[in-house]
C-alpha cells in the first residue's frame, strides 16, 4: 500500500472531507407557516430509537419553526432536484412560501404536522428527541418516527455537498458484506 505524502491543510476547511452525506431538504410547519431548508450537516446517532443529529443554524427561519413545533420531515432529494436544492438553500422562508416558489408538492405526514415533499425519493417524519445542544450549538437530535421510501430506483442518485458550490453525485456501489460480522451490518 502506498504511503501518502501529506501537506499542511487549513483546519477550517476540513469540512470538505467530512461533509459528503446526502444533502437533505427539511420541511417544517408552525401554525399557518411552513418552510423548507437545505441541510448538509447531519449525522446518524443511533439505530433504535432511530436518531439523527442536525445542525440547523439559528439564522434560518426553519430553526424557529422546528424548535417551537418540535417536529420536522427530513426529505431525501435526488440529482434531478439539484438546482432546486441550491435555490432553497439560498433564500429565506421568512419572505416566501418555498413550496409555491419552487413548485413542490406538500403531502400530509402521518405523525407530524410538517408536510412531506412529494418530489423527494424518501421522507422521514421526525420528532425532536433531545434539545440540550440547540441553544449552544444549533444541534437538534431527532427521532425518526415514520419513514416513507420510494421502492424504486433501489439506489437513487443522491447529491453530496463538498463545499465551495461543488457537489458529488452518488455513483458506484461496492459490497464488502462478506467481510462484516453479521451484528455489524
Ligand atoms: C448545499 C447546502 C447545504 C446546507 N447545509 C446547511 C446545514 O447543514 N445547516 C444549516 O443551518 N444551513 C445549511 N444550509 C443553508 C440553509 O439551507 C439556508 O440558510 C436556507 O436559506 C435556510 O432557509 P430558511 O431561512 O427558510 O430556514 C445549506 C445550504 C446549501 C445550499
Amino acid at each position: 500500500m502506498t504511503l501518502m505524502k501529506k501537506a499542511d491543510f487549513p483546519v477550517a476547511n476540513v469540512r470538505h472531507f467530512f461533509e459528503p452525506g446526502p444533502v437533505m431538504l427539511i420541511s417544517s410547519a408552525l401554525a399557518n407557516e411552513r418552510d423548507i431548508m437545505t441541510l448538509g450537516w447531519h449525522t446518524v446517532l443511533e439505530f433504535s430509537p432511530s436518531l439523527i443529529g442536525c445542525m440547523i443554524s439559528v439564522g434560518n427561519h426553519s430553526h424557529r419553526l422546528i424548535k417551537e413545533s418540535r417536529e420536522c420531515v427530513i426529505n431525501l432529494p435526488t440529482s434531478g432536484l439539484l438546482d432546486t436544492v441550491v435555490a432553497i438553500g439560498n433564500c429565506s422562508g421568512e419572505e416566501i412560501d418555498k413550496f409555491a416558489e419552487f413548485s413542490l408538492t406538500p403531502q400530509p405526514a402521518s405523525n407530524v404536522s410538517a408536510p412531506m415533499i412529494a418530489e423527494c425519493h424518501a421522507s422521514f417524519e421526525c420528532r425532536l428527541f433531545e434539545d440540550a445542544l440547540v441553544d449552544s450549538l444549533n444541534f437538534f437530535v431527532f427521532e425518526v418516527v415514520k419513514a416513507h421510501v420510494a421502492p424504486s430506483p433501489k439506489k437513487p442518485e443522491t447529491v453530496h455537498y463538498c463545499g465551495d458550490g461543488e457537489f458529488m453525485l452518488s455513483g458506484k456501489h461496492v459490497s464488502r458484506r462478506s467481510l462484516f460480522r453479521p451484528e455489524m451490518l
